[in-house]
């Protein structure tokens, strides 16, 4: 069934969702799916802003070809060349022979390398700053190399002030309803989503994303149009100070995480101690994650709002137990930084997860490492609370 919805004018979201998807990027564990956004504009000339994953097809053309009724589609601009948006662009080239497609230099050199078929179509290269007109419309374009692919590109309306923001802006999570963000309570339904998607998809280009943040800085924006989540036309600010905080790895709050690994249950235990002291010491909020069951990319998300993370790791193979190496490689991947991690190492015999960690984590960015490293051999008993509250009191401080 046809289900497009009005933004403003003549400008309308024609995206839909999908929520049989259990992994966004087949990494991503999804709980309540993910939008794909697409959007139209009807002026004298028609243009389509990104298409859609394959997996809405049908919704996708079937929206687009109610949208557009008996009218051509004069152009395509392409903002992003991840497939999960440019899925559809042959079938709409195919539907639509006329079209031009609008896209920078990388795009179309991306193009050629996923639709080869589409060598000889219309097309019109932009630039930073370019401009095209679709009638009482005026496009510009703003380039927004990495954030998060290279030809990554927003499109400007300045009548409406609608801006196309590409991934920038958006979130993981369906589209219920209602397509504005202040149609829902968006902090509970959205925010740790939001956060999740920047943090494991853009977090690791937060220059880029501040270079483009400062370019849009200049813009009169009313509308924030992502390809994923729901469209800003409220509140603008509020979620450009989020991205503000994200893309400089400015914490958000000072709650602090303990994230522990546990093969049999002793370094578990000794995290939930240390946790329990650590709440009565600071007064903060302490959340607990066992690196084994909460995804890489809830933690990862979980380093980007707070400023001190705890990490209690046994020794595995004389080294580091593996899902927390994979955590710190991640932590390594998306460029962490400007946080204060402390460290509790434990191993039977030659306890070694303390100064592993360390050398991971001191070859990340304005890092605090809290001394001193706990170490627990095999269990925490009571003549180790000496050790433990000094390690408490420690981070406590820190
Ligand atoms: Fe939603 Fe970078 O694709």
């Amino acid at each position: 069934m046809i289900n497009y919805k009005k933004i403003t004018d003549d400008t309308y979201w024609i995206g839909g969702s999908d929520r049989r998807l259990s992994r966004f990027e087949n990494i991503f564990p999804l709980e309540d799916g993910v939008s794909y956004n697409s959007y139209v504009i009807l002026d004298e000339k028609t243009a389509l802003f990104d298409t859609a994953d394959i997996s809405i097809s049908d919704q996708f053309l079937e929206n687009l070809k109610g949208i557009l009724a008996d009218r051509k589609l004069d152009y395509l601009v392409i903002n992003h060349m991840e497939p999960d948006h440019c899925s559809q662009i042959a079938t709409v080239v195919y539907m639509y022979p006329d079209v031009t497609l609008v896209g920078n230099a990388k795009t179309f050199t991306f193009l050629s390398q996923f639709f080869p078929e589409l060598g000889s179509i219309n097309k019109i290269t932009v630039a930073e700053g370019d401009s095209l007109e679709l009638g009482k419309h005026t496009l510009s374009f703003v380039m927004a190399p990495m954030v998060h692919w290279p030809e990554a590109m927003f499109t400007y309306d300045a009548s409406t002030g609608v801006l196309f923001s590409a991934d920038a802006f958006g979130t993981f999570g369906a589209i219920d309803a209602g397509i504005f963000a202040d149609e829902y309570d968006f902090e509970k339904r959205f925010l740790d989503e939001a956060r999740r998607y920047y943090a494991n998809i853009v977090g690791k280009y937060g220059m880029q994303v501040q270079a483009v943040l400062k370019k849009a800085a200049g813009i009169d924006i009313k509308f924030i149009c992502p390809l994923h989540g729901p469209i800003w036309r409220e509140n603008i600010a509020w979620f450009i100070d989020k991205y503000q905080k994200w893309s400089t790895y400015t914490p958000e709050d000072d709650e602090i995480v303990v994230i522990y690994g546990s093969l049999y249950g002793h370094t578990e235990s000794a995290a939930q101690k240390a946790a329990s002291m650590l709440r009565e010491k600071s007064g903060k909020q302490v959340r607990i994650y066992d690196v084994s069951q909460t995804h890489a990319s809830v933690l990862i998300s979980e380093v980007w709002r707070c400023g001190k993370i705890v990490l209690f790791c046994p020794t595995y193979n004389n080294g580091i137990y593996t899902p927390m190496e994979n955590f710190l490689s991640d932590c390594a991947a998306l460029t962490v930084q400007n946080r204060t991690f402390a460290l509790a190492q434990n191993g039977t015999w030659a306890p070694a997860s303390g100064k592993l960690m360390r050398e991971k984590l001191e070859a990340l960015k304005n890092i605090t490492i809290v001394e001193p490293v706990l170490t627990i051999k095999s269990a925490l008993s009571e003549t180790d609370e000496p050790e433990l509250k000094a390690f408490v009191d420690a981070i406590a401080e820190a």
